[in-house]
């Protein structure tokens, strides 16, 4: 079975880790940490980063930032992960969601607008699959109607939009380290923001709302969201190689592009001109008249020794969200056609160009 991902660690990441272990430093504090918030920072463009558990409790202390009240809202696109909608709802506010836009997947910005009412505080912008969100316009509406913008870059590591790094937009951006991710920390995440004061708090959120001055006093609940030191010597390693990791991934991307783009009955996620994506996972959307669905087509590759995923299914059709009243009568059909015809492909920093052609030639088969 060739797997959907492999984590590709090398020797100096083992090194880094035993630096880090011997070193004593083992819980949610020490060197290394301090140093994997920095260079990471310092890599996608912005001033500070704040390291935490993984990329899910990074959105959880972004949110926690909008300070938002009951019955604010937050707009974001339907086809993403539910953590971006979880601290939205614990925050007491509401989720306004738009559809994707059919090439990219990723949220459709034309649609942002009409989705803005005098509630709405923010926009939670995710770029899915590695390729980024169409920022600029997003950003101007986000100016002209005194927004935020929370920009969830967990699958995005390295990829750029007109040349500026994905991570660096908006008031604060998140990272995921899961084992997927093109730098990984097992589990693990990251916050970045630009000013000291976000920041500031952001590590107090982090640290059980313990205070510089006198730690057992609270002003504020907070969680315990801290990564540990062993796992940021483990991320700092990758950081080093940084432009290998991007750079095979789009290797990996443009063999299976080569080999997928003139194949009949499929859809691929369309890189656009101003930017330059990751391929953190290759996607692709089997067309309905192939009379196959992805979960069809995940069996039969299945079948072949070929490892998928089904994509996510949109938020407005979630159960658990629906059973709170939210998304009544709304229909968002791009998300709802790619929930239901889309998968994507081994996409490790693993794969070998010879599973990606054992990859191709079995979806050639089952789709002929
Ligand atoms: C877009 C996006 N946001 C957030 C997350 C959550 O990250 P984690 O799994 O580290 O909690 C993921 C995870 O895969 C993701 O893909």
């Amino acid at each position: 079975m060739i797997p959907v991902n492999e984590p590709l660690l090398t020797e100096a990441d083992y090194a880094s880790v035993m630096g880090a272990l011997r070193s004593g430093w083992i819980s949610g504090a020490g060197p290394h940490i301090e140093a994997f918030e920095a260079r990471w920072a310092n890599y996608c463009g912005r001033a500070h980063g704040i390291a935490v558990a993984n990329g899910s409790v990074a959105l959880q202390v972004a949110v926690s930032l909008l300070d938002l009240r009951p019955g604010d809202e937050v707009i974001l696109p339907t086809f993403t992960i539910i953590s971006c909608a979880v601290p939205i709802l614990l925050a007491g506010a509401r989720p306004v969601v738009v559809d994707c836009d059919p090439l990219t997947w990723t949220m459709d910005v034309a649609q942002v607008e009409s989705r803005i009412t005098p509630r709405t505080r923010a926009i939670m912008a995710v770029h899915i699959y590695g390729h980024p969100v169409d920022m600029d316009p997003l950003l101007g509406i986000a100016e002209r109607h005194n927004l935020q913008v929370v920009e969830d870059a967990a699958e995005a590591h390295g990829a750029e939009y007109r040349g500026r790094r994905a991570g660096s937009f908006g008031t604060s951006s998140c990272f995921s380290f899961y084992a997927n991710k093109l730098v990984t920390t097992g589990e693990g995440g990251m916050l970045l923001v630009d000013e000291d004061r976000l920041a500031e708090h952001a590590r107090s959120l982090r640290n059980l709302g313990f205070q510089p001055e006198r730690r057992f006093l609270h002003t504020e609940l907070g969680f315990n969201f801290r990564l540990t030191n062993l796992q940021a010597a483990l991320g700092l390693a990758q950081i080093d190689r940084m432009d290998d990791i991007v750079a095979r991934k789009r290797r990996i991307g443009q063999a299976y592009t080569e080999r997928l783009s003139e194949m009949p009955g499929i859809e691929l996620q369309v890189q656009q001109a101003w930017a330059r994506g990751v391929y953190w996972m290759y996607g692709l959307v089997v067309r309905e008249e192939t009379g196959l669905d992805a979960a069809e087509l995940a069996k039969r590759l299945k079948q072949r020794g070929v490892e998928t995923r089904p994509f996510v299914l949109g938020m407005h059709e979630q159960p658990v969200l629906r059973e709170r009243g939210l998304f009544a009568g709304e229909s968002y059909p791009v998300a709802e056609r790619i929930a239901r015809q889309g998968l994507y492909l081994p996409s490790g920093l693993r794969l070998e160009e010879a599973q990606i052609d054992r990859v191709c030639q079995a979806v050639r088969e089952v789709l002929a």
